[in-house]
């Protein structure tokens, strides 16, 4: 041990049958199976865990209830998933998430979540992007909605379960890094290490297996609908344990963040009868998608609102935004079902929905890239030969994920559906391959010490840039070159850019230098979380030459079917083994590209695989 390493405060030890990184509505679903199961569980939380980014979803989660009158089936959602992924979605996954997602629902229902309500008492179903009958063309009504605040309530009601389980929280505790098993042949983890914010302590959390539930990294963007705590912390940590992402060059747009802040105004709002328009007061989507117009699936109205602007037909003086118009939609209606999109659009963007409309634009809304897993959860990488090769005591769900059952764009309201069937599938999973009380892998004080270094030396940064000059420069990079529309020209420009953000990193100073609240330490960590998911972006987006789905190349303007993949990207650094080169140019620019070929077969007897054919809208 070095001198350096003898003189650090001790960590706390903890041990649990499960360590949960993350308390969104993934995080939450998957403790809850697992504690259920008699597993001890804890949840670690940045935030409190009812202030996770889950509770910002709004329009609703997608099931085929056929509660409105329609004969909508689960078969319906497999199709529009599919054809929403841009035929990039695992059909093996898809398959399983909508045959699952009906008694996801339901059992959300028998849990407590406070649905909408049809007249005669069903959960109350709207129309979102995408979201088609058999015909392909009849929009279904699918989305079951609690008004437009349905994360917020399915992760309160999913927290209340979670502590009706005991599951154990560490609510404002910093997850740093995994604790890998470096005596292992393969690769494995341990545990996780983590900084209390409330009290400035360490702690090492050690257990049979840890779940990154830790969400998306949106904030890598200047503007975004993520709550500033989207920095992919997970994936940040899977990077430094020297494992891939997958998929990270597909970054969904929403077509209706307010104009300059970011905020959603939900999708659902199309879905009661809102509609877009340009500066030349014309309803556009009719030109790009004339069956469904404003209910296209977000990839197209996002392209075609970025098309609008480009070609001068945006509003205001820069030219630069739509008008998003909801004053046609009866009081009532706006009160009842779109009360939260209502007061967001007063206080910031200043309009009164009833007589105005809202100024839009679209803005980065949701990874469909991240964490490789399986359909169970279980953290994948693949080989040089190209086996998969299963992460030991690792698993990953929900938006820090790829499963991948987005593909290439996600289907509105698919997101908070993922959460919930792939939590319940990690738990399932656990069942499966643990018993309760088991005791984790012993973590040595030696190792959780090295694995604590880089938060030491981080905390005593004493560069000249703050940590906002350098996160603003990252942001604007990754706004400018990774946007809706991409080539290979502005692209090799963002990577050159972010390149120089690199120089800067270990240029940051920090004014604070106590451990308890340290916010600055905080936005340091995250920015470190956040760049090398920024990196992968780029690198990923320069390498698919084609486009597809959310990844629009303009340069390769069509989609290339021949064998469709998935990207892996894997950033060779190796601060924990080689700390004193974490800041090695040379070793940062170190990539491994590699792909796997996307399922296209559903693997159920009940649905057949539904082949790749141009999407018409
Ligand atoms: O528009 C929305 O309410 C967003 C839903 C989603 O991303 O699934």
């Amino acid at each position: 041990m070095s001198a350096f390493e003898n003189q650090l405060p001790p960590a706390t030890s903890h041990a649990f049958d499960i360590v949960v990184v993350g308390a969104g509505g993934a995080g939450l679903r998957a403790a809850l199976g697992m504690a259920d199961k008699g597993f001890s569980v804890a949840v670690l939380s940045k935030v409190f865990p009812t202030r996770s980014h889950t509770a910002a979803a709004q329009g609703g989660i997608s099931a085929a209830l056929a509660n409105m009158g329609d004969d909508d089936t689960w078969k319906n959602h497999v199709y529009d998933t599919v054809k929403g992924s841009d035929w990039l979605g695992d059909q093996d996954a898809i398959a399983y998430m909508c045959q699952h997602a009906k008694e996801a629902v339901i059992e959300l229902e028998h849990m407590g979540v406070p649905f909408s309500r049809t007249a005669d008492g069903r959960i109350y179903q709207r129309a979102f992007g995408g979201h088609t009958l058999g015909d392909r063309q009849t929009m279904a009504k699918r989305a079951c909605a609690a008004a437009d605040r349905t994360g917020h309530a399915i992760l309160h009601t999913l927290y209340q379960q979670c502590l009706k389980h005991r599951v154990t929280f560490f609510s404002e505790y910093v997850a740093l890094d995994l604790v890998m098993d470096e005596k292992s042949t393969k690769p494995a983890c341990k545990g996780v290490v983590a900084w209390n914010l409330a009290d400035g302590t360490l702690h090492a959390f050690a257990a049979n297996e840890t779940v990154l539930a830790t969400g998306g990294y949106g904030r890598a963007y200047a503007t975004a609908t993520s709550a500033y705590t989207c920095t992919g912390d997970g994936a940040g940590m899977v990077v430094r344990a020297g494992l891939p992402l997958e998929d990270m060059e597909f970054v969904q747009f929403h077509p209706t963040g307010i104009y300059g802040v970011g905020c959603l105004i939900t999708e659902g709002a199309r879905g009661e009868g809102g509609f877009l328009t340009n500066a030349k007061d014309e309803r556009f989507m009719q030109r790009y998608a004339p069956k469904v117009k404003d209910l296209a699936s977000r990839d197209v109205v996002s392209r075609a609102i970025a098309v609008e602007i480009l070609e001068g037909r945006g509003i205001g003086p820069q030219k630069d935004h739509v008008l998003l118009h909801l004053q046609h939609i009866r009081p009532a209606i706006l009160e009842e079902r779109l009360p939260g999109i209502s007061e967001t659009a007063r206080i910031f963007a200043g309009v009164d929905v009833q007589k105005q409309p809202i100024p839009v634009c679209p803005t980065v809304h949701y990874n469909m890239g991240g964490i490789p897993t399986t359909i169970d959860g279980r953290v994948r990488a693949l080989t040089q030969d190209g086996k998969t090769l299963h992460i030991k005591g690792l698993m990953s769900i929900g938006e820090a994920a790829c499963v991948s059952v987005h593909g290439a764009n996600r289907l509105g309201t698919n997101s908070l559906l993922d959460l919930v069937v792939f939590g319940r599938a990690a738990a399932l999973h656990a069942a499966d391959k643990h018993q309760p009380q088991k005791p984790p892998p012993a973590l040595e004080n030696a190792e959780i010490q090295k694995y604590l270094q880089r938060f030491w030396v981080l905390h005593k940064a004493s560069g000249v840039l703050t940590v906002g000059a350098v996160r603003e420069r990252m942001q604007a990079v990754m706004s400018r070159y990774g946007g809706v529309f991409r080539s290979e020209e502005h692209l090799k420009k963002g990577l050159a850019e972010l390149d120089h953000v690199a120089e800067q990193l270990p240029l940051i100073g920090l004014q604070d230098q106590s451990l308890v609240f340290n916010t600055e330490l905080v936005d340091l960590l995250e920015l470190h979380n956040l760049f090398p998911q920024a990196r992968a972006t780029l690198i990923s987006a320069l390498d698919r030459q084609e486009s597809r789905g959310a990844h629009a190349r303009s340069d390769y303007p069509d989609r290339c079917d021949r064998a469709p993949y998935h990207t892996l990207v894997t950033l060779l650094l190796k601060p924990i083994d080689f700390f004193e080169k974490y800041f090695d140019l040379k070793q940062i620019k170190n990539i491994l590209l590699q792909k796997r070929p996307v399922h296209m077969q559903t693997r159920s007897a009940e649905i057949a695989p539904i082949p790749p054919k141009k999407r018409i809208y």
